[in-house]
């Protein structure tokens, strides 16, 4: 694998429009292959996560083909689905393994659901006890609580689900599921989380609706075939909006960008912190909202990041500590503590690695402190396995004196493969 050598940026311009969006592209892929009728999806992800939902979709009998830049999908409706021929292969993807469990529950067969190192170590227990205790037959190692996992197709009838923690991929597991569910169907959401499952049934004419904090599941629960433009992806974009704000002399327009309003917390904070971004051209589009976001470099101040907001950015965290590396104060990071179970746990990962470049910044339970501004200086940085965790660290490298070396850089592709030539092409 590459290792990647960076040096300090001097200025950044230009105008880009960001690959599909990951969590909206596998969601994108599964509701097209059990819709009734043709789907197109236009700027599907390039991420390798999407690939393995698409691969694991045509081992489940789906219908899915490249033409051109889109993916045509012929779906059957809810029964286009069969037994796979050998155990699905999830990737690194922790959406792709989730969302599956959800679309497997309740289906006439059996599969077996496995990933890599990685994802073999994160907890699948809050997909299967939820889908377990409202009859779905789901088991895992070690006391069902890991990947591999064996889900052996039931018959569904009422589903309720009160989350106890913020989890996208649990909330729409629960709902995907209760497509083939034989009656009520409800998820209780006690912090709302990324709603594109949601929006996605709607856009496709299944009866969906929210409550308060209740999503209810109505009558009609076929999904119908749709042309589906996948917005540009926010956290991909997140890297180039830092690099626009930190790289002086920078001013980025980043076009077609998804802004739903679940996933935009690093706008949020960043607004607080001071930072010049500008959204133009908002508009819905496959009712996701998207917009041009302009970024241009400025000073900025710490700020203090937790509660509700942690899900609109969860994604986003590491990046968001070696911005407020650069932050005028102290930034603190709390109720965070799922950010120890993504790909790596992120707050080990960043704290450790931002601590070699300088930066001053101490690991809490269920977050981090940073003070900051501090000047950050090269190092040879290791990335966890982690595609986050390699961007990053890169952008604090872009920043940072002397040389920094990302080992095995190329993990980068597991949700953005264009990053090195994008960032390379604004310089
Ligand atoms: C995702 C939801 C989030 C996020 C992940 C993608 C999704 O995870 O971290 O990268 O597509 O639903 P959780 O829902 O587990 O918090």
């Amino acid at each position: 694998m590459a290792d990647i050598r960076l040096l300090k940026l001097h200025c950044m311009n230009g105008d880009i429009r960001l690959p599909g969006d990951k969590s909206v592209s596998h969601r994108a892929a599964m509701l097209a292959s059990i819709a009734d009728g043709t789907s197109i999806i236009k700027n599907f992800s390039s991420a390798i996560d999407c690939q393995s939902t698409l691969d694991c979709m045509r081992q489940l009998g789906a219908d899915i083909r490249r033409s051109g830049q889109d993916i045509i999908v012929h779906g059957k409706g809810l029964r286009t689905l069969s037994e796979p021929g050998d155990i699905l292969n999830c990737g690194n993807s922790g959406t792709t393994m989730r969302l599956l469990c959800g679309l497997l529950a309740g289906q006439d067969f059996s599969a077996v659901l496995t990933g890599d190192a990685s994802l073999r170590r994160r907890p699948m227990d809050r997909i299967i006890k939820p889908l377990v205790n409202n009859g779905a037959d789901i088991s895992g190692e070690k006391d069902n609580r890991y990947a591999p996992l064996t889900i052996i197709g039931k018959v569904l009838l009422n589903i309720h689900y009160e989350l106890p923690v913020a989890s996208s991929q649990v909330k729409s597991a629960v709902l995907l599921a209760g497509l083939w569910a034989g009656g009520d169907v409800s998820v209780v959401e006690p912090i709302v989380t990324r709603d594109h499952t949601e929006r996605m049934l709607v856009y496709c004419g299944v009866d969906v609706s929210r409550d308060e904090n209740v999503i209810n599941l109505g009558g009609n629960r076929q999904p119908v075939a749709r042309e589906f433009v996948v917005p540009g992806d926010i956290s991909s974009a997140a890297f180039l909006i830092a690099l626009g704000l930190l790289v002086p002399g920078s001013q980025l327009c980043l076009k077609d960008v998804g802004i739903n309003p679940t996933r935009t917390g690093l706008l949020t904070v960043l607004e607080k912190m001071g930072a010049d971004i500008r959204i133009a051209n908002e508009r819905l589009v496959s009712n996701e909202p998207i917009g041009d976001l302009i970024v241009r470099n400025a000073t900025f101040k710490a700020v203090d990041i937790g509660g509700a907001l942690i899900p609109k950015l969860i994604d986003e965290l590491p990046l968001i500590a070696v911005i407020a590396t650069q932050a005028q104060g102290r930034t603190v990071v709390h109720d965070a503590h799922e950010l120890r179970v993504k790909e790596s746990d992120r707050i080990a990962a960043i704290v450790a690695e931002l601590k070699k470049m300088g930066a001053s910044i101490e690991e809490t339970s269920d977050g981090f402190i940073v003070d900051g501004p501090t000047p950050l200086k090269g190092a040879e940085c290791s990335r966890y396995d982690d595609h986050r965790i390699a961007m990053a660290l890169s952008v604090a490298g872009w920043i940072a004196d002397g040389e920094t070396v990302i080992k095995d850089a190329d993990c980068v592709g597991i949700s953005f493969p264009e990053f090195y030539s994008l960032v390379k092409g604004l310089q």
